[in-house]
């Protein structure tokens, strides 16, 4: 046994069923290895615990290290002019169809190779973890060939052995329609999108499946093509859904018993019913809402009622969501969409792990978890959807190891 006792915190659990952020107000914590032995009140620490090595942590406030469960960190280039296009008026729909969008970040990615994929993906995955993340949803989506899919996975998988993180890779070949198979989606279904996944699948290189199911992408049909062959190799399915137009995708989602529907402007209350049937998490993205300057806002209330459980994530990407702060979207999540500050935590914790399938070890501070720990310098955790622009991280632990 490799003891180590983290004590004198503030200790918010997200363990439901015992009161806001699932707080120990005077608490401690201890890690066995990689994995929680002990969590409860400092006074009830075991004896056998009290000889362990000891991290006294000052009255600092303990959160389960945050998720990030929807993310498009790795990609060529930018798309600073296309800010500048929208800033002028140009809606993200148009450029996409002028062979922006998607496509122009298809071609930047092209062009690099797995090593610069690598490179220029640290300081964004540097500026999570600086904000206490430990687990990261890298999706593909940016290479739309097999060739080049698999080049941002075998990235994204790399990642690991740079940082101490947890990476969960998507396999995204259906987010948009490349060139040389323009006007012939179902042909690109078949040829890129399905083939690619078992080929992909075979090398390891895939955690699960997403789309992007929309007006500007593809259909609820041809979605199901690529979640049908995710379920042959018995892989769990994600959809990016509703975001600019409601295809039904979420109730397709829901139908296919997916981890996540991601995004949700949209959603109506058949998608909403739908999604707490089947237990899919509601990833809310504030940050494509504000980046697009959307309108309409998720069905935030309609989803809290029915028991849908809402993640909030980065959505970090080059077009629509170049945000790397998931504190700041925390903030957004409340501000923006109305959650309180408790659902946004739970949003990058409890429920970001759900999303991923990953809650069995990750997303709350019980016996058997993780020891993953996001240490900060503050007196409640409902600071931290609070500030914008300053992080209060002070220490992170990954695993029972202090990075
Ligand atoms: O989640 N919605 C589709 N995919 C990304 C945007 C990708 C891009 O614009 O490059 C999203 O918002
Ligand atoms: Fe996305």
């Amino acid at each position: 046994m490799a003891l180590k006792t983290f004590s004198n915190c503030r200790i918010a659990t997200m363990e439901p069923g015992i009161g806001p952020y699932g707080l120990i107000p005077d608490g401690a914590l201890v890690a066995d290895g990689e994995v929680i032995a002990w969590v409860g009140a400092q006074s009830a620490l075991p004896s056998a615990c009290r000889h362990a090595p000891t991290i006294d942590l000052d009255g600092a406030t303990v959160t389960p290290a945050l998720i990030d469960c929807h993310t498009h960190l790795i990609f060529g280039g930018n798309r600073a002019q296309e800010f500048e296009l929208r800033l002028q008026g140009a809606s993200y729909e148009a450029i996409a169809r002028q062979g922006g969008g998607i496509a122009s970040t298809m071609r930047a990615t092209r062009i690099v190779t797995e090593d610069d994929l690598v490179g220029s993906a640290l300081p964004r995955l540097d500026a999570l973890l600086g904000e206490g993340a430990a687990v990261v949803e890298v999706k593909s989506g940016y290479g739309l060939s097999i060739a080049d899919e698999l080049k941002m996975l075998r990235a994204a998988r790399r990642l690991t052995e740079e940082r101490p993180v947890h990476i969960v890779t998507s396999w995204l070949a259906a987010h948009a329609v490349p060139p040389e198979y323009q006007g012939m989606p179902d042909t690109y279904i078949d040829e890129v999108a399905v083939r690619g996944l078992t080929a992909a699948h075979a090398e390891g290189l895939v955690d699960a499946v997403d789309g992007y199911c929309e007006s500007i992408a593809f259909t609820p049909a041809q979605i199901a093509r690529i979640f049908e062959a995710a379920d042959e190799l018995g892989l769990p399915k994600k959809l990016h859904a509703e975001q600019l137009t409601n295809l039904g995708g979420a109730k397709l989602a829901a139908s296919f018993h997916a981890l996540s529907a991601d995004h949700l402007e949209h959603l109506d209350m058949e998608g909403v019913t739908a999604m707490a049937q089947s237990g899919t998490v509601a990833v809310l993205l504030p940050g494509a809402y504000y980046t697009l300057r959307q309108s309409q806002r998720p069905p935030v209330q309609a989803l809290r009622a029915a028991g849908v459980l809402m993640a909030v994530a980065t959505d970090a990407n080059p077009g629509s969501s170049p945000l790397f702060s998931l504190l700041l979207a925390m903030n957004m999540a409340c501000t923006l969409f109305g959650l309180t500050a408790e659902e946004a935590l739970i949003g990058t914790t409890a429920a970001a792990a759900r999303a991923l399938g990953l809650h069995h070890r990750y997303g709350t501070l019980s016996v058997g978890k993780r020891a993953d720990l996001a240490v900060w310098d503050i007196a409640h955790p409902c600071e931290l959807a609070y500030r914008l622009g300053l992080s209060p991280l002070s220490m992170r632990v990954i695993g029972g190891t202090v990075c």
